[in-house]
């Protein structure tokens, strides 16, 4: 067996690898991470950065004007409006306090809105402009702080980072579930899915890494390594399409909000076993999510949801790509897996209503979001064969010296090929 590390080209180069991220301006990334400058090395329970982001106003911007998000969860909250009216609210992390008002507008007798961040004496004006103070009420501090003396209803709270666990905010709401919410409370969103499938992207290593071999006809190929390194060494927050996919995804995990644990939430291991459906260079693997507003203890969407079974893999039927097999597509062994593992019932027609409820979905094929999609590259391209299995693990964690970090090791087996890759998502 051969061994490859694409990282190690990182070793002899000196300059700092994290330079100001103008990567923002190539994604355009409406929550953007927290950059390593302003997110000075802090204990684990010093989160002074992570509020001071967030009391940045074009962060609570950009979510609003994420219309899908912003949008979805409206929907839910509407589609749960017989469960919220004349009920008690705790919105967790209510930023500039959109959800509690819609909560409030679907008819909630109280509902009482967390924040940690700098913002909450804006919230308070914003509610009193719009005549909901005898609704919702506002309170500044964390939540695993602040004092509420009764039982809730429901928890709504928007917590998903990139890759759904990225900056571990999941681990305040389930704290809240603990402290407040009712046997049988509503918690939305209700489950989290996160996939992840192999890609090909020439055009992106093409134009980041091709491009020094001619710059205005000048040969600057030695500067490859570095740029391989400056652009692929942290994960990237960029959108991609399905023409991009190499496999059928693989559900990395399905997170029950009812009932998930904090100490689970720590790290998340997975071995996943895919088929590539074409002959194509492995560039890396790209990460999405979806989350579920059914309401309910368990997730009635398959892993691979109907409405993107047909559409998130491209695979153009010409003479040297035949069109792929979709059985062998989609009964590898890591979706049935994942199908046995939620036990894929139809979404709910009951509760009078006759539409499934919302999902927010963060996936390539779907309409996009400030999360766009999260993508791990290798250094350099690997040939993949039509049909050639992609094997291996993935492990998330908490980053030990800041658990709103996310370490990520990737190690994968391809042929006789063994890849390793490691990375922390700051
Ligand atoms: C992703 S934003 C969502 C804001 C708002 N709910 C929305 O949908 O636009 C998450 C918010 O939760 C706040 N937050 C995160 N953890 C918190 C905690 N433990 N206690 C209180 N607020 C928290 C952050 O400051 C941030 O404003």
């Amino acid at each position: 067996m051969q061994h490859q590390d694409p990282n190690a080209a990182s070793s002899s180069r000196q300059p700092d690898p994290h330079p100001p991220r103008r990567k923002r301006q190539r994604t355009n990334r409406r929550r953007p991470r927290p950059p390593t400058q302003r997110y000075p090395p802090l204990g684990p329970d010093d989160d002074r950065g992570y509020f001071e982001f967030y009391s940045h106003l074009g962060v609570h911007e950009e979510m609003l004007k994420d219309h899908v998000r912003t949008s979805t969860y409206r929907k839910a909250i509407m589609y749960h409006q017989a469960s919220i009216e004349g009920k008690v609210v705790l919105d967790v992390g209510c930023g500039t306090g959109v959800l509690a008002i819609f909560c409030a507008q679907a008819g909630a007798r109280k509902v009482y809105a967390v924040e940690a961040c700098e913002f909450a004496g804006l919230v308070n004006t914003v509610v009193e402009e719009n005549k909901l103070s005898d609704i919702i009420d506002v309170l500044h501090g964390r939540v695993e702080e602040v004092e509420i003396h009764e039982q809730v209803d429901v928890i709504v709270s928007e917590w998903m980072g990139y890759m759904l666990v990225f900056e571990s905010m999941l681990a305040s709401v389930i704290a809240a579930r603990d402290r407040w919410l009712k046997q049988d409370g509503l918690i939305l969103p209700s489950s989290a899915l996160l996939y992840m499938a192999p890609i090909t992207h020439p055009e992106r290593y093409s134009e980041t890494i091709d491009f020094w071999r001619d710059v205005h006809g000048i040969d600057m190929s030695v500067i490859r390594p570095y740029a391989k390194q400056c652009a692929f060494q942290d994960p990237c927050v960029e959108t991609i399409t399905p023409a991009n996919i190499l496999a059928w995804p693989h559900l990395v995990t399905c997170i029950n909000c009812h009932t998930i644990t904090i100490p689970e939430l720590e790290s998340f291991q997975t071995s996943f076993n895919m088929r590539s459906v074409r002959k194509a260079p492995l560039h890396g693997f790209a990460f999405w999510f979806d989350v579920d507003f059914t309401g309910s203890n368990q997730p009635t969407y398959s892993p691979i949801r109907s409405t993107q079974a047909t559409s998130i893999l491209v695979t153009p039927p010409t003479r040297t790509q035949p069109a792929p097999n979709w059985e062998q597509v989609q009964n590898i062994a890591s979706t049935e897996a994942a199908l046995e593992m939620l036990d894929l019932p139809l979404p709910p027609s009951g509760d009078g209503h006759n539409i499934p409820p919302p999902v927010l979905s963060t996936a390539p094929n779907e309409p996009s979001t400030h999360w766009e999609q999260t993508v791990l590259y290798f250094y350099d391209p690997v040939d993949v064969e039509n049909n050639q299995v992609i094997e291996g693990t993935l492990t998330l964690s908490q980053n030990p010296t800041n658990k709103r970090f996310l370490n990520i090791r990737l190690d994968l087996i391809l042929g006789g090929l063994i890849l390793k890759k490691e990375t922390t998502l700051r």
